[in-house]
C-alpha cells in the first residue's frame, strides 16, 4: 500500500510484517511501530492503544456524556475519518452526525464528497451535506479573484468556522468533535505564540468551551495521537480516503513548523508530548486566569454573533470582497470557448505531455510543460510577455489545467481554463 502526503512528509507505507512476535500481546506478528515508544506492534494492540488514549482524554476533560449530540465535519482526510472510526467504536450508542461541507472546490469537493459518503456507509454514520455554491452561489475557488487570492485557506477556514457554528446550531449539535491531533496542535501552537496571540492558543486545549450563547462546544478527542498514528490507523483499517488534495493547499507557518517539530522529535520521541503537556499543563491554566472579553454582537448583515466591533463578521466582510467582483468566470466550457466572437486578446496553452501537443492540439495553441506549475518563478518568468492577455489552458482532464490558472490567478494574470478538454 502506498500513501504519499502526511503533514509535511512524503513516505511510502506498506502493511508488512516488521518482525516476529508483537511486543505487547506476544503472540500476532507486528505491523506498525509506535513512533513514540519504539514498540512494534500487531493491528489489534496498535488499534487497542490508539482506542484507549482516545477513551482517557474523553473522560479526564469530561468531552461528551450520552445527552450529547456530537457533531463531526468530515472532509475525506485521515484525521476527520480515524476521529469518526474510533468515537463510533468507542462509544456505539453515541448520538453522532457526520457533516460534509462541500466548498464547490473545482477537481476536489465533489471527489472528496463521494469519500465521506463512503466513510459513513461503511461506519454507519447518517450524513448531511452543505453544499455552498447550491446553498450560498460562491465557492471558495472565486476567493481567487479577491486581494485574498493568496491566503485561499485562511478564507475558507473562517467560512468553514462559521458553518461549523450555524450548521451545528441547525442540526441542534451540542458538540462537535474534530480531527485535530498532536501535530497540528503543537505546530499551531508555537506559531502562535510566535505571533503573540494568545487568545487563539486558547482554543487549542482539548475542549474548548462555547464562546456566544448557544454556540456548542468544541473537542479534539485526538489531541494526544500524533499525525502519523493517525494515518497508520487510517491504512490499517482500510478507511476510504481521498487520495486527490486540495488544490489551494499553501505552505502556511504551521506547516514549517511542522517540520521542525519533526527534526526535533526524531533525536527525542517523547519531545512532542513533552511540550504539550508543559502547554495543557503550565501555559494554559495561566492564559485562562485571564478574563475573555464577553463583548459580542450580531452580524448586521447574516445575523450571527461574532466580537467585531464593527459588527460585521469576519465571513460577510470577506463575502462582500467578493460581491463587488461581476464577472467571477475562471473556466469555459468547449461549447462557451469554440462561441467565443472575438479571441484577439487570448493566447492558448496546452499543458498535456509533449507528443500528444505534437500529434494533436487546438489551433494556435502554445505547448508549456506540465512541470512548470511547480515552480512559480519559472511560471511567472514564461508568461510575463502575456500579462496583457487573456490564457486559456487546457489539459486531458481539467484538473492540471486549472492549478496553473489558480497559481497564475496568485501572480494576478487573467487566467483562464478550458473545462473537460478530452478530444
Ligand atoms: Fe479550504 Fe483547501 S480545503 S482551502
Ligand atoms: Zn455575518
Amino acid at each position: 500500500m502506498q500513501y504519499i502526503k502526511c503533514g509535511s512528509e512524503t513516505f511510502n507505507f506498506e502493511i508488512k510484517p516488521i518482525g516476529k512476535i508483537c511486543n505487547l500481546c506476544k503472540r500476532e506478528t507486528p505491523v506498525v511501530t509506535l513512533t513514540t515508544q519504539a514498540l512494534k506492534l500487531c493491528k489489534s494492540c496498535f488499534l487497542r492503544i490508539q482506542e484507549r488514549r482516545v477513551y482517557e482524554g474523553v473522560k479526564r476533560y469530561k468531552m461528551f456524556d450520552f445527552k450529547d449530540r456530537v457533531g463531526i465535519f468530515l472532509s475525506g482526510g485521515k484525521d476527520s475519518s480515524t476521529l469518526a472510526f474510533l468515537l463510533k467504536r468507542l462509544y456505539p450508542t453515541l448520538n453522532i452526525q457526520g457533516i460534509y461541507l462541500n466548498l464547490g472546490i473545482r477537481y476536489y469537493s465533489d471527489q472528496a464528497q463521494k469519500t465521506v459518503e463512503n466513510l459513513c456507509e461503511k461506519l454507519n454514520i447518517p450524513l448531511f451535506v452543505y453544499n455552498l455554491p447550491k446553498e450560498e452561489g460562491f465557492s471558495i475557488d472565486e476567493f481567487i479573484l479577491t486581494d485574498f487570492k493568496s491566503k485561499i485557506c485562511s478564507v475558507c477556514g473562517t467560512i468553514k468556522r462559521y458553518l461549523f457554528s450555524k450548521l451545528a446550531k441547525n442540526l441542534g449539535l451540542t458538540v462537535i468533535a474534530t480531527g485535530h491531533h498532536l501535530d497540528d496542535l503543537l505546530s499551531t501552537y508555537l506559531t502562535l505564540f510566535f505571533q503573540g496571540d494568545f487568545e487563539s492558543i486558547k482554543r487549542l486545549a482539548p475542549v474548548s468551551p462555547p464562546i456566544f450563547p448557544g454556540q456548542a462546544k468544541k473537542i479534539k478527542p485526538l489531541f494526544s495521537l500524533p499525525e502519523r498514528e493517525i494515518l497508520y490507523l487510517a491504512l490499517l483499517e482500510e478507511l476510504p480516503l481521498e487520495s486527490c488534495s486540495c488544490p489551494h493547499g499553501e505552505i502556511t507557518p504551521s506547516k514549517k513548523v511542522k517540520k521542525w517539530l519533526e527534526d526535533w522529535a526524531s533525536e527525542n520521541k517523547t519531545f512532542k508530548n513533552q511540550v504539550y503537556s508543559v502547554f495543557l499543563n503550565k501555559f494554559i491554566p495561566l492564559l485562562s486566569s485571564k478574563k475573555e472579553s464577553e463583548a459580542f454582537f450580531s452580524c448586521l448583515k447574516c445575523g450571527e454573533y461574532t466580537s467585531s466591533p464593527n459588527q460585521i463578521c469576519g465571513r460577510c466582510r470577506r463575502i462582500s470582497l467578493l460581491e463587488r467582483i461581476p464577472d467571477r468566470k475562471l473556466e469555459f466550457t468547449r461549447e462557451e470557448w469554440f462561441s467565443l466572437k472575438d479571441k484577439t486578446n487570448w493566447v492558448i496553452f496546452d499543458v498535456r505531455e509533449k507528443e500528444d501537443y505534437l500529434q494533436e492540439h487546438l489551433e494556435g495553441a502554445k505547448w508549456v510543460s506540465p512541470n512548470l506549475v511547480e515552480d512559480e518563478k519559472a511560471l511567472f518568468k514564461t508568461f510575463k510577455p502575456y500579462k496583457d492577455k487573456n490564457l486559456l489552458f487546457y489539459c486531458y482532464t481539467g484538473r492540471l489545467s486549472y492549478l496553473f490558472v489558480l497559481k497564475l490567478r496568485k501572480l494576478s494574470f487573467k487566467a483562464y481554463n478550458l473545462l473537460n478538454s478530452s478530444y
